[in-house]
């Protein structure tokens, strides 16, 4: 998606070779003009697919999630990593490890919003290890339903998350593919 390589020109800051800083448009301040450009474009990429709802892990996934689900015309769904005061119920919970910030976190979603035999597009920032995108496809294969995609912001196209989902036979869709970010400059895959 050229207009999000664009910007990730513009306003990424490298901050070492293995992380890339966007907080000025998707992982703290928001734009929302762009947001609606990556819904339609996660929309455009699973046009083929039967999608009955988005599920995405708070907090930087769910504005580009949104923005899919608005398109598709579907519900979504945020995974929490902290349960909230009023989370009571049966909830699907499976742990999810970060590489980046080294912290394992359980990941919850309500029973009563993921039942069995739904199509659940799966939607994050970024992807680096895939050990985010392989939580949410446990959690809806647990809950008895089906992952009909995954699709990605921000994709580290150096680092071997996309590779595993593939193999594990998950279709990965990413927006902007960075193969590098060394010498402090950002150079795309394709
Ligand atoms: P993985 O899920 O693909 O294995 O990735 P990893 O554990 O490495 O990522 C953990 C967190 O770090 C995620 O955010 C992810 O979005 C973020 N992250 C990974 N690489 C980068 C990077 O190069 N730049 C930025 N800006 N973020 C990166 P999170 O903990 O879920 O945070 P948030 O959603 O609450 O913002």
């Amino acid at each position: 998606m050229q207009a999000l390589k664009d910007k990730i020109v513009r306003e990424g800051i490298v901050l070492n070779e293995n992380v890339l800083k966007v907080d000025s448009f998707l992982n703290h301040r928001v734009d929302p003009e762009l947001m609606a450009g990556i819904g339609k474009a996660f929309a455009e990429r699973f046009v083929d697919s039967s999608v009955d709802l988005v599920l995405t892990l708070e907090s930087s996934g769910i504005a580009p999630a949104l923005m899919a689900a608005l398109e598709l015309k579907v519900p979504l769904i945020f995974a929490r990593k902290q349960l909230s005061l009023t989370m009571k119920e049966d909830l699907h919970v499976e742990p999810v490890y970060s590489f980046t910030k080294q912290v394992q976190s359980q990941v919850a979603v309500s029973r009563k919003f993921l039942s069995e035999g739904q199509d659940v597009l799966i939607i994050d920032d970024f992807l680096a290890h895939g050990e985010a995108a392989f939580g949410m496809a446990r959690i809806v294969e647990a809950a008895g339903s089906r992952v009909a995609g995954i699709g990605i912001v921000i994709e580290k196209a150096f680092q071997n998350g996309h590779a595993k989902l593939a193999e594990a036979g998950y279709r990965v869709e990413s927006l902007a593919r960075v193969a590098s970010l060394a010498d402090h400059r950002v150079t795309f895959a394709e």
